[in-house]
């Protein structure tokens, strides 16, 4: 298997680092890779995306084919890299890694192509992020296979045409909105991953543990995961972090008294709510009455990116039920209200938003 890696960032390093931020950092990446379940029946959740997955491989196999171009999205750290490994593995074929943001050059994706071999699979992390001239080559190669490379400048200046070896694109992305129509309409397979539940989550702690050779009772990994805003990455963090706290205080062992302490230290709530979620909420309530507040706005009162904001707190905080986006803004619940023990009856700060007014709601 072939691995191009990058130390960035999901986001190009702009996000703040945090012990609850899905976002890839490095010291993850080893952990990670030792972990990366390598067949379907190894990874676990996401049954839906598995079962479908497992039907087009087996249909592409019989057929002697590569597999269609797969786009998997939904927010990060839920295993789509895993995935695209799974998918390459079940097909018996390589597997070549890279990113949007790493591919400058429409020259780098004509490198990464052509050194594919029958049937491989080619694995674009943020593929949101291609440049409009490096999707342009994307195109034909996607759809007949064929790479159209400009040689020479000015008059002189032609096109050649190379065939290349049938390959399966997987791209990934966390913004499935803002892939272009004409690269979204040539993925045959597309797919959304979901968030985790606490028990599944509870699965992958206990068996991250056991690979690890981290002792963990059933009571420890159900407290890592509940905590883990439905991400298999973050759970895996902070296995890591709650062993440092049970070797050094509590025998060794992550029970759940241990995994409390240790999530306490790290300022973890019983929600799974860290820090800049808690202050974000607390903004919202305390600096615009609950809302509506823009984003940019919050994001500079805050002093963080809003792309912080929008990717990492808020998936969580409106899955939770504590944040809604409406058309004029960014409000809070009354569940947020009542989980920072804000009194919720004064003057109508806490309002209740509608359905309609949630569904309306895309405004960044
Ligand atoms: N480690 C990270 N994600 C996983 C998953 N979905 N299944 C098993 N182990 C994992």
């Amino acid at each position: 298997m072939i691995q191009t890696s990058s130390h960035q960032t999901e986001d190009g390093g702009q996000q703040t680092e945090r012990l609850s931020s899905p976002a890839l950092i490095p010291q993850d990446s080893e952990l990670e890779r030792s972990l990366r379940p390598k067949s379907f029946q190894e990874y676990i959740g996401q049954d839906k995306v598995k079962e479908n997955l497992a039907v087009y491989i087996e249909a592409a196999r019989r057929r002697g084919e590569p597999l269609d171009h797969v786009l998997l999205y939904g927010p990060p750290g839920l295993g789509k890299t895993t995935l695209a490994g799974i998918i390459a593995h079940e097909m018996g074929v390589n597997l070549r890694v890279t990113s949007g943001p790493a591919i400058e050059k429409p020259g780098d994706l004509a490198a990464l192509l052509t050194n594919l071999g029958r049937g491989d699979v080619l694995f674009v992390d943020e593929i949101h992020r291609l440049s409009r001239a490096v999707e342009e080559i994307l195109y034909p190669a996607m759809e007949d296979g064929v790479l159209d490379i400009m040689v020479g400048n000015g008059p002189a200046a032609r096109s050649i045409r190379v065939d290349l070896n049938p390959f399966t694109l997987v791209g990934a992305t966390t913004r499935a909105g803002q892939l272009t129509p004409p690269l979204r309409d040539r993925f045959g397979i597309v797919q959304r991953l979901e968030l985790y539940t606490p028990e599944q989550l509870c699965d992958i702690v206990r068996r991250s543990a056991m690979l690890l050779d981290i002792p963990c009772d059933y009571d420890g990994a159900i407290e890592l995961a509940s905590r883990s805003r439905g991400t298999p990455r973050i759970a895996n963090r902070l296995l890591r972090r709650a062993r440092d706290f049970a070797d050094v205080m509590g025998g060794g062992v992550i029970t759940e008294a241990t995994a409390r302490h240790a999530l306490e230290r790290l300022e973890i709530d019983e929600l799974g709510l860290d820090k800049l979620d808690r202050r974000m909420l607390d903004m919202i309530i305390r600096g615009y009455r609950g809302g509506p507040v823009g984003l940019e706005t919050l994001a500079s009162a805050l002093g963080e990116e809003a792309v912080t904001l929008e990717d990492v707190c808020e998936p969580y905080l409106m899955q939770l039920g504590m944040l809604a986006r409406t058309p004029r803004g960014r409000c809070v619940t009354r569940l947020a209200y009542e989980h920072l023990n804000y009194p919720t009856e004064d003057g109508g700060a806490a309002k209740q938003y509608s359905l309609s007014d949630m569904l309306d709601a895309d405004t960044p």
